[in-house]
């Protein structure tokens, strides 16, 4: 009887082990097919910038370092001008006596976050130009009381961009995030580089290896490619996760830096919750994306309502309609329960 039970006990615990190892083996195997780390210093020795070296800037990241940053004072923008004498009107800036290797677009999704903007600007302003990198903020306003749509501003701010300059990269920024290390390049690489790689308030690490949010760095060539955002998440959550989804399945790797450099510290702020539909949706993403986003006429349909050159960063105020009263049907190409566990399995 007794060795029945130890029998009994032994293949429980080997079954056990089994099925421990084969997540594990599964989630790396996952992890190491869609996303990778990668050092700062890839971002400098990128096969299209050889083109022609003279006059190039080099960054050296070994004089780079780690900052304390601290979230809860906003210096005033007088105090940040003082302090940036390298910023010219709208938020412009590029290196002195040497050509920056990419030209790159910040674009800042914004609303009433003024305290969050102060801390983000006084941080960027002083990290891009030890990074040598050429650049302008725009901080992309909505306007009006609907829910927020981050995805949609952020494709505004891109094809606003572009009316300003011919900008290789496009660094895809929240307000409320500043970057901790200086090594932390703000610059794209042939895939995505989700530059967030370790955000405090995720205790220094990514949630599930699929996350995109925060912060990411897409060149323009493959921002044309996954066709954007998608327009259709207005409130919080899962347009994201939309993103990270049309990136995978462009076929792009999503490069992130160690969590040493992707360090970020949050500004806090009362947390959202999910919008009513935004699990919804993303279910049907595949069925979407073809036509919603960059491409998607209705769903771009914007005005500019005011724009102008701060001293610190380029404001566009727009009005970006509202969200529909009835969510588009996609049932065909619901993704499967599967699909979605393994999406988000961390
Ligand atoms: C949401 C994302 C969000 C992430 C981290 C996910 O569940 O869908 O939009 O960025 O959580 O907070
Ligand atoms: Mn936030």
């Amino acid at each position: 009887m007794a060795s029945k039970t130890k029998l009994f006990k032994n293949v429980i615990i080997n079954s056990l082990i089994f099925v421990y190892l084969s997540i594990v083996g599964f989630s790396l195997f996952n992890y190491r097919s869609h996303c990778v780390f990668t050092s700062p210093s890839t971002l400098l020795r990128l096969p299209h910038l050889d083109k022609s070296d003279n006059g190039k800037c080099r960054v050296d990241l070994d004089k780079l370092e780690l900052i304390k940053v601290d979230i809860f004072t906003a210096p005033e923008f007088d105090f940040i001008l003082e302090k940036n004498h390298h910023v010219k009107k709208g938020g412009v800036s590029k290196p002195v006596g040497c050509s920056a290797l990419q030209k790159v677009a910040i674009i800042v999704p914004y609303r009433d976050r003024l305290h969050h903007l102060k801390i983000l600007l006084n941080r960027l302003h002083a990290m891009l130009v030890k990074q040598l990198i050429e650049y302008r903020i725009f901080v992309i306003e909505q306007s009006g009381l609907d829910k927020f749509n981050r995805g949609k501003l952020m494709n505004i701010g891109y094809l606003e961009a572009l009316k300003f300059g011919d900008f290789d990269c496009f660094v895809f920024h929240d307000a409320d995030l500043l970057p901790e290390n200086d090594q932390n390049l703000y610059m794209c690489d042939q895939h995505a580089r989700h530059l967030s790689s370790a955000i405090d308030e995720m205790r220094y690490h990514v949630m599930y290896y699929n996350y995109a949010g925060g912060v990411i760095a897409i060149n323009r060539e493959n921002y044309q490619r996954i066709n954007g955002y998608s327009n259709f998440y207005w409130g919080w959550g899962n347009e994201d996760d939309d993103l990270s989804a049309r990136i995978q399945e462009t076929g792009l790797l999503i490069t992130r830096p160690p969590e040493s450099i992707g360090r970020f510290k949050m500004v806090r702020h009362a947390k959202l919750s999910r919008a009513e539909h935004g699990n919804e949706l993303f279910f049907g993403w595949r069925g979407r994306w073809p036509e919603d986003g960059l491409n998607d006429i209705v769903g771009m349909n914007y005005t500019v309502l005011h724009f102008s050159d701060e001293p610190l960063f380029t404001n566009i105020t727009v009005n970006i309609g509202s969200r529909p009263k009835t969510m588009p049907n996609h049932d065909s190409t619901q993704e499967s329960l599967f699909w979605f566990l393994k999406f988000y399995y961390p």
